[in-house]
């Protein structure tokens, strides 16, 4: 396959070297504690009040604890952190808690701009730059040097899910008729949008994208990817295998499974399909795969 030669106009001027004492052989800063902690792959994660849970900012964020947790156990001070589907800038914010550096891209300037906006109330952070760039992640090579990235990390979009209205089916009773109900929340119409893509198209263009990532990973760099399985028309889409496949595809060896136990931000569940048609709660968990560019 042809790969896009990068447009070096455009690279930015960003650190990506560790600034603190510990061994560089080490992965992280993390005690043999926090080491263990984070080996135990059933995980709860919580919201703070920094995190926007407001459906018409953005359909889809993550806590900030979940990059966080994943940014402290895989990277040292001063280290590049990339998130190549930022939406409103979560992982860069926690890079900012964390003295990290971090360049996320999206395609949405409404996004973006919300990015800015949590970036500049934050207290830390004057050590290190954190980038909010609107374009397509298949531009990322573009802005980045080659092995200069520690940690890509992030949530992508799943494919046709938002395009759909939203029936709220995990939602007990009334609480289903929300003001979201019904309601369509795709990110954009932009054709580049993962989003808008059929299931096949989708795995091709995450293979593509994280194609011209795998150059800008260091070697053994982590590559994390939070992700749900999903149900359309009473069929089971696996996308956590689509993205093990395209991920394979693009170079990347994959490493660990975690699973996002969320049943603490899941209350007063509604029942569909009893009593006839058994449909697991996808509300519940998340997986969060882990990958490396090999040596
Ligand atoms: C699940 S959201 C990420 C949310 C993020 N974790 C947060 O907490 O804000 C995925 C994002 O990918 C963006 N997106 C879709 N296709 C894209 C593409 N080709 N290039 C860059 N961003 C894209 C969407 O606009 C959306 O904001």
């Amino acid at each position: 396959m042809l790969i896009p030669k990068a447009d070096k106009s455009k690279r930015l001027q960003i650190g990506f070297t560790k600034t603190c004492d510990c061994p560089p052989k080490n992965i992280s800063c993390v005690t043999a504690k926090d080491w263990l902690r984070g080996m135990v792959t059933i995980k709860e994660f919580y919201y703070e009040g920094r995190d926007i849970r407001d459906k018409d900012v953005h359909p889809a964020v993550f806590p900030i604890s979940l990059p966080a947790h994943f940014i402290k156990l895989l990277t040292h001070k001063g280290a590049l952190v990339l998130d190549p589907f930022m939406g409103i800038g979560s992982t860069l914010v926690a890079a900012q808690d964390l003295e990290r550096n971090a360049v996320g891209f999206d395609l949405q300037q409404k996004y973006a701009d919300v990015a800015l906006t949590r970036l500049s109330q934050s207290r830390f952070g004057e050590k290190t730059s954190q980038l909010a760039i609107v374009d397509d992640a298949h531009n990322i090579a573009d802005y980045l040097d080659e092995e200069t990235v520690a940690l890509s990390i992030t949530s992508p979009p799943y494919p046709h899910f938002l395009t759909r209205k939203r029936e709220n089916k995990s939602m007990r009773g009334d609480l289903r008729k929300n003001g979201h109900y019904h309601k369509i929340q795709q990110y954009s119409n932009d054709p580049r949008d993962l989003g808008l893509m059929d299931h096949d198209s989708y795995e091709k263009t995450l293979t593509e994208i994280y194609r011209g990532i795998l150059p800008l990973m260091k070697k053994r760099g982590h590559c994390i990817i939070n992700v749900n399985d999903l149900w359309e028309e009473n069929k089971r889409y696996p996308t956590h295998i689509y993205v093990i496949e395209a991920l394979a595809k693009a170079g990347f060896e994959f490493r660990n499974t975690f699973i996002w136990d969320k049943r603490n931000l899941v209350n007063q569940v509604g029942i569909f399909g009893w009593p006839n048609n058994f449909i697991s709660l996808g509300t519940t968990m998340e997986y969060i795969l882990d990958f490396w560019r090999p040596d």
